[in-house]
């Protein structure tokens, strides 16, 4: 079937929906097109908080914001995008508190703030409290409240429908995608004036990770096999508290709120690497932290893993602010966290890299002006880049709204100002029809199950691609993933039926795994200093000289890539060692 939209949205995150809401006020008949129902979607795990300089509870200023974001990026992130960024939260948070989002208040009845890693007063000076929350569910209530606001709107949406390929035409202009509809079996093709992608991070190609199922950078893998590169891929970002060997998120409001971590001596090891900030050092420094403890044998019990201890952390505190992380201690640990510790790992949590876009979130395939005739993406799949090398904890969810809201906007005009859908190429559906078809014939005796191909690359990401990596380890990841590529060709699909065939859709994603993992490992070994989460065994030092640029990454997707840079925009801050 073919369906036919002014402006195609794929995923239905809070990037997905916000750009949604926005691109149909401007005007534009606009559908979204999500694998998932909706509100599944991964924004709804997000638990400590948004960030943005209100100061309801101490003076903060958007500058101040600007300024630990370039720090906490290690000087890689996009400073014009990133003053964007600080300049539009504020708004965007009233505009969120309008549309409904049920934020927590302080005792003043205005929206409470808590402190999170890496963010400052006055140019590092102190911790300040910013990240604005709902207890520790602030993605979960901002979720159903823009899909609230979209379904008020009359938005599209199109669910359980999985976008397996991007439709460009022989000018290099988007025109729609093709998708597999989950409950039929059927492959419909979506006609659009303008496409977005939303369509998450990938964060389930690592073994431990805080990622939902459906995190399997689908999006960033179509890119790829259209020619589009991906930029930064090397930046991966660990969050130092997951469950232990769960990777479940606890979130880093449980720090922002009192929490300490300790090792196996009872010592809060933060003090001795983060003097200042402690427990609340961004991300990227205390993973590494943990990792060092374990190595150098303080971990719990000789086991790989660290406490959160929260037992001195008022009981009320803990009901109210942080009950979801309360109730995941009990549920899957058996721990009360009022009367004992919790044992924790850093998980994978988020990529900083991505599809490389501009702050309106049109896609770019090189330096500024690149532009992608009729192509954006937005929230964890892009790269504007405002992240750089490293991103501080609660500028995810503010990324997804403030460029969601730029991009719909800019999706509306464009959609407004042109008159005609760009033309379609013969046979859209082509190239999916023989992927799946491909996938079904392949027979048990030259294939093997998904599952064995997915558990392999997991491992091998997560053995020599995390925290730490080295020439050798990188090596070593690309040679198993050449394999894996090779193994996910022939992944044996038992179920030959046409409805929920997940199973079809599990070897489809494992390929698209293959194909952006690639671009992580590549990008890791390609890259030889150490900036923000990209931590080289061999080259521990960060080498502006030689690495104050984006990588981008260009892939054929059959082992052939090679690597561009792009200029790093510094219009403020100039760089300096990061201190905390
Ligand atoms: O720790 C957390 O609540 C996660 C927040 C984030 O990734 O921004």
């Amino acid at each position: 079937m073919q369906f036919s939209h002014d402006v195609v949205i794929v995923g239905a995150g809070g990037a997905g929906l916000m750009s949604a809401l926005y691109a149909k006020e401007g005007g534009a008949d606009v559908a979204v097109v999500s694998k998932l129902h909706p509100l599944r979607s991964h924004t709804g795990a997000a638990q400590g908080g948004i960030s943005a300089a209100l100061g309801n509870e101490e003076e903060d200023h958007w500058l101040w914001h600007a300024f630990d974001t370039v720090k906490g990026s290690d000087y890689l992130g996009d400073q014009d995008a990133i003053e964007t960024l600080c300049q539009d939260a504020v708004r965007t948070i009233v505009e969120l508190e309008h549309y409904g989002v049920p934020f927590s208040r302080n005792e003043e009845g205005k929206i409470s703030q808590r402190r999170f890693g890496g963010h400052t007063r006055n140019f590092g000076e102190t911790a300040v409290r910013r990240a604005c929350h709902a207890a520790d569910r602030t993605g979960h209530a901002i979720l159903h409240t823009l899909y609230d606001q979209c379904t008020r709107q009359n938005v599209r949406f199109y669910d359980e429908f999985q976008v397996l390929d991007l439709i460009m035409n022989d000018d290099g202009e988007a025109c729609g995608v093709v998708a597999y509809e989950i409950l039929t079996g059927e492959i419909h093709t979506f006609h659009a004036k303008v496409v977005c992608f939303a369509t998450g991070g990938y964060g389930r190609a690592f073994k431990t990770t805080s990622n939902a199922h459906a995190g399997t950078g689908d999006g960033m893998a179509i890119m790829l096999r259209h020619g589009i590169p991906l930029e930064d891929m090397e930046f991966v970002q660990f969050h130092p508290t997951g469950l232990y060997r769960l990777g479940i998120l606890i979130t880093e409001g449980a720090r922002g709120e009192g929490g300490i971590l300790r090792n196996s001596e009872g010592e809060r090891f933060m003090e001795r690497y983060a003097p200042t900030v402690k427990d609340l050092a961004p991300r990227d420094l205390v993973s590494q932290c943990i990792y060092k403890e374990i190595r150098e044998g303080r971990g719990i019990e000789g086991k790989e893993h660290v406490v959160l201890d929260l037992t001195h952390v008022d009981e009320e505190i803990l009901d109210e602010k942080l009950p979801e992380i309360s109730e995941f201690s009990r549920t899957y640990m058996g721990i009360n966290p009022k009367e004992q510790p919790i044992p924790v790992a850093p998980t994978c949590h988020y990529a900083m890299g991505g599809i490389p876009t501009n702050a309106d979130g049109q896609v770019e395939t090189a330096e500024r002006g690149t532009n992608v005739p009729g192509l954006y993406a937005v929230g964890e799949c892009g790269c504007v880049s405002v992240h750089g090398a490293n991103r501080l904890g609660t500028n995810s969810l503010i990324d997804l709204v403030v460029f969601g809201r730029r991009a719909g906007m800019q999706m509306a005009e464009e959609a407004n100002n042109r008159a005609r859908k760009f033309k379609l190429p013969d046979e859209p559906e082509k190239h999916t029809r023989d992927l799946l078809d491909g996938l079904l014939s392949n027979t048990e005796d030259e294939g093997e199950p998904t599952v064995n191909v997915r558990t392999d690359l997991q491992e091998t990401m997560m053995n020599n691609v995390s925290v730490f990596r080295n020439d050798e380890t990188t090596s070593r990841a690309l040679d198993d993933l050449a394999a894996c590529r090779r193994r996910a060709r022939n992944v044996v699909v038992r179920d030959k039926g046409k409805q929920f065939n997940t199973d079809l859709m599990d070897a489809v994603e494992i390929g698209f795994m293959a194909d952006y993992a690639e671009a992580i490992a590549a990008s890791a070994k390609y890259r030889t200093e150490s900036r923000g989460a990209h931590s080289r065994e061999d080259y521990q030092e960060r080498n502006d000289d030689d690495w104050l640029h984006h990588t981008l990454f260009y892939s054929d997707c059959e082992g052939d890539y090679e690597f561009d840079t792009k200029n790093v925009v510094i219009n403020r801050f100039e760089p300096k060692e990061r201190k905390y």
